[in-house]
């Protein structure tokens, strides 16, 4: 697992660490006032990152927002998404979505009572039908449509084997576009992200007019860095407060108190999950391990505890201002969709606190759970976390 590998490296040698990675010059930064300097001062600098083999083919040949190189063109689509696509206003018209997907996830999970739940499964399928429902209007797990489509399915194979995937993947994006292209379509309400794109190109008033692959490169961003990155970052949250019934019990206080979500605000559940990214100057490959970061002993007290309450009152900032707590990344090439995806966390989290009683199942206990990581983009465990789900309001 690289993160902790480097964090190793990173203890014996110290918080800057030069690596020869094959062809490729790496410099690994674990210290929160060298990713400062790397974020902050150096930014310009390390604002793209590598065009991977994969992402060429995936994203339309790196024209979507994470793989674009830096330059008029990401500066431009980068816009589009802070503008409109993910701005506080479009992100607070979607609230509808997040409320009944929420809604929807209470429900399957306390259907399952008194068995247990796969709580994993349901996670990863309530950030996917968010995604989904956001970005195309679209509801791919009621009805069958999302077994059809197979987005979550699709996603997760073309980490793996791209090409073979590929096809189909382009095929039901087309297929969503041509949709949203007909002008004999069902006017809804409330505009998805394609709409909202469209209209965009439509407009004319862009420097450099999108194309329908730049269109759908942007919208497969919004899946691709939107929903693993959602469900793992409630996996986790799940997990440890599951594994730390006292901690969740003053969560859970909190949660039925407050009359909004803010108590289990996301600064409090990122600072437990696993991150790590990739920036890329001319030559060089630059890691910054948000993780190691995120647990040094020279910032944190207790860093390897579970102790989500050192941030009550606290005014660390979680979203690339403060880099001891960097989940979103910093800078310019920092995450675009904070709002969105603490939005769609917090009231999921809430809720699940709220309204169930959470359990291991019987004859599990706490540190039987395998923690193992699946080596990927995201870190996620590999096993599901199977728990009792105790309706509190039957
Ligand atoms: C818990 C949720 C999320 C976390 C922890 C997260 C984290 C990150 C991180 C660490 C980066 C790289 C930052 C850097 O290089 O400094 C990033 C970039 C990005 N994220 Fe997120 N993200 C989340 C949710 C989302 C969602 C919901 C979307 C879209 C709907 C999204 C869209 C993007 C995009 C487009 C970029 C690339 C930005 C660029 O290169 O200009 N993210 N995110």
């Amino acid at each position: 697992m690289p993160h902790l590998a480097l964090r190793s490296l990173a203890q014996k040698y110290g918080p800057i660490l030069f690596l020869q990675l094959g062809e490729i010059p790496t410099v690994v930064v674990s210290s929160a006032r060298l990713a400062k300097e790397a974020l902050k001062t150096h930014d310009l600098a390390l604002s793209s990152r590598p065009q991977i083999f994969s992402a060429k083919h995936l994203f339309y040949n790196c024209t979507d927002v994470v793989f674009s190189p830096y330059g008029a063109y990401w500066r431009q689509i980068r816009k589009i998404c802070i503008l409109e696509l993910l701005s506080a206003k479009r992100v607070q018209s979607y609230s509808f979505v997040r409320e009944q997907e929420v809604a929807r996830l209470v429900r399957r999970v306390a259907e399952s009572y008194p068995g247990t739940t796969n709580l994993s499964k349901m996670l990863a399928l309530y950030s996917n039908d968010v995604l989904c429902r956001v970005a195309f209007g679209r509801d791919f797990s009621g009805g069958g449509e999302y077994d059809k489509h197979g987005f979550q399915k699709m996603l997760e194979e073309n980490e793996i084997k791209t090409s073979a995937n590929l096809s189909l993947f382009q095929s039901t994006f087309d297929q969503m576009v041509t949709e949203h292209l007909n002008p004999m379509r069902e006017k809804e309400e409330h505009k998805d992200l394609v709409d909202v794109l469209l209209d965009v190109q439509k407009e004319g008033s862009l420097e450099m007019p999108l194309t329908m692959d730049n269109v759908k490169a942007i919208i497969l961003d919004m899946f691709a860095a939107g929903t693993d990155t959602t469900f793992i970052t409630l996996d986790w949250g799940m997990t440890e407060l599951i594994m730390n019934p006292k901690v969740m019990e003053k969560h859970k206080l909190k949660s039925s108190i407050a009359s909004s979500c803010s108590s289990v605000g996301p600064k409090r559940i990122y600072g437990t999950c696993n991150d790590r990214w990739i920036r890329y100057s001319a030559k060089t490959r630059i890691f910054v391990n948000a993780w190691a970061i995120g647990r040094d002993p020279e910032t944190w007290e207790n860093p390897e505890t579970f102790e989500p309450e050192r941030f009550w009152g606290s005014n660390i900032d979680f979203k690339g201002q403060d880099f001891e707590l960097i989940p979103f990344g910093a800078g310019r090439r920092g995450c675009p969709a904070v709002t969105f995806g603490t939005a769609t966390i917090e009231l999921a989290l809430a809720q699940l606190l709220h309204s169930f009683d959470w359990e291991l199942p019987t004859g599990t206990r706490a540190k039987d759970l395998d923690m193992t990581e699946a080596f990927g983009i995201t870190m996620h465990r590999i096993a599901h976390l199977i728990v009792l789900a105790k309706p509190r309001f039957a």
